[in-house]
């Protein structure tokens, strides 16, 4: 099986760095600058980041049918991130407030030893073939295992191109499913799929084997899909996050306990793991790439073996009594084929971080991943999450009551400090400001 190169962190040639001060008090356009420069590379490659020359209504209509409109989305800019001992800026798109912020500021703690460390498995994705009706299912799975050859043959004759690249069948599996139905026969292609997602290539071949099969295991062929629980296309992700930076040992011993409580309560792992797709959704989104794909893989992933949904990460207490926290999690991303390689948005974000395999981008979101729980978990531990939102939540009132940017900073101001971050009070503190003004 390959072996993945791990992602080193912004090796462009002219990669700088992730730490930017002020990022936040720039304008966007300046931040666009900003970000370019910091990140080493030319301006023009993120001009697609500026909504006027994101997404155009021409490209889209070829995107999907009947296109009536497009959705923007904020694109924000994590900062501080090291990953493999490189400094990466990270694009986020996503509509909720404060997601960027913490992913930022939980990286600017792992920075202090040393970031975040990642690794992947080789890119193997699996397509399933169903076969009903087999009398004999036992004898059917052995028959289809000796025709491995030629079944691997026949899928791998239908993508040439991916073969010559180094990727293609890697192996064939073959399980009994019983269902209140009856026993399916079910064959697995196991390929790999180097930098594309890889659903495309693995339908494809599943659709060209399912008759063959079918005939060697004595049945029909019926469902011929990739499966989304994609168990074979692991990344992961490992952080120190130092104990005096969190506030001490307290603070420490109260996050092991809040990831414990959702390491063995799935009320507590559905939102842990919400947390953590916070991170990675935001970055899959922004690079194009299927945020529904790596979302059903990752809460396939959160079931243990024993049936129960967990969380998808892990935090101990390292020897010096700092913060270790890791995750692993599928992670079907890819850079070739699909939007990420039309939208214009998505090219700009592939650019800014400055990967050129998949297997880099996978372990980046999933760095992202590790640093979102982080910092929920965190702020969940110690003072809450809601005053962190609250000026960002104080921002999104006071635009909706009406107030132009002019005037926002100072209806948020009110609001907050008047504890009354609700639009009725906004529109009052907005109604007296134009009043006096
Ligand atoms: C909110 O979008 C995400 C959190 O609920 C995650 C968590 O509880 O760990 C804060």
């Amino acid at each position: 099986m390959a072996v993945e190169q791990p992602y080193r962190g912004g090796r462009g040639a002219m990669a700088r760095t992730s730490r930017i001060q002020g990022l936040r008090d720039l304008s966007v356009e300046a931040r666009r600058k900003t970000v370019a420069e910091s990140a080493g590379i030319d301006p023009a490659l993120i001009a697609a980041f500026d909504p006027g020359q994101g997404l155009g209504a021409g490209l889209a209509d070829h995107m999907i049918e009947n296109v009536a409109g497009i959705l923007g989305i904020p694109l924000g800019v994590a900062t501080n991130f090291v990953i493999n001992g490189g400094d990466v800026l990270v694009p986020m798109a996503t509509e909720e407030a404060s997601v960027v912020a913490a992913a930022s500021n939980a990286a600017k703690i792992a920075r202090i030893h040393g970031g975040f460390h990642t690794s992947s498995t080789a890119p193997i994705m699996q397509a399933q073939v169903q076969i009903v009706g087999v009398a004999d299912p036992e004898a059917g799975r052995v028959r289809l295992l000796e025709a491995r050859e030629e079944l691997i043959a026949l899928a791998n004759a239908q993508d040439p191109k991916l073969v010559e690249f180094g990727g293609g069948v890697r192996d064939l599996a073959v399980r009994l499913v019983g269902s209140r139905a009856g026993t399916y026969v079910v064959a697995h292609l196991q390929v790999d799929v180097r930098d594309a997602m890889g659903a495309n290539a693995v339908n494809t071949m599943a659709e060209a084997i399912a008759m063959r099969a079918a005939e060697i295991a004595g049945g029909r062929s019926l469902l011929r899909i990739l499966t989304n629980k994609a168990d074979l296309r692991l990344s992961r992700a490992r952080a120190v996050f130092d104990a005096e930076a969190l506030g001490g040992p307290a603070v420490v011993d109260d996050i092991i306990h809040a990831a414990a409580l959702a390491e063995a309560d799935p009320y507590r792992a559905a939102t842990h793991n919400k947390g953590i797709m916070n991170g990675i959704s935001a970055v899959v989104l922004a690079t194009g790439n299927d945020t529904r794909a790596v979302e059903a893989g990752a809460h396939s992933h959160a079931v243990s073996p024993a049936g129960q949904y967990t969380s998808l990460s892990r935090f101990e207490k390292d020897a010096d009594g700092n913060v270790v926290g890791i995750m692993e999690l599928p992670m079907p991303v890819g850079l070739v084929g699909g939007a990420t390689k039309v939208h214009p948005v998505a090219q700009a974000s592939v650019a800014l971080l400055g990967v050129s395999t998949a297997a880099e981008l996978a372990e980046i979101i999933t760095a992202v991943g590790l640093a979102q729980n982080f910092a929920a978990v965190r702020a969940l531990a110690t003072e809450g999450i809601q005053r962190g939102h609250m000026s960002l939540h104080a921002r999104n009132i006071a635009s909706t009551v009406g107030a132009s940017a002019d005037e926002v900073p100072a209806v948020v101001a009110r609001i907050i400090a008047d504890k009354k971050v609700r639009a009725d009070h906004a529109e009052k503190v907005l109604a007296e400001l134009r009043a006096h003004s």
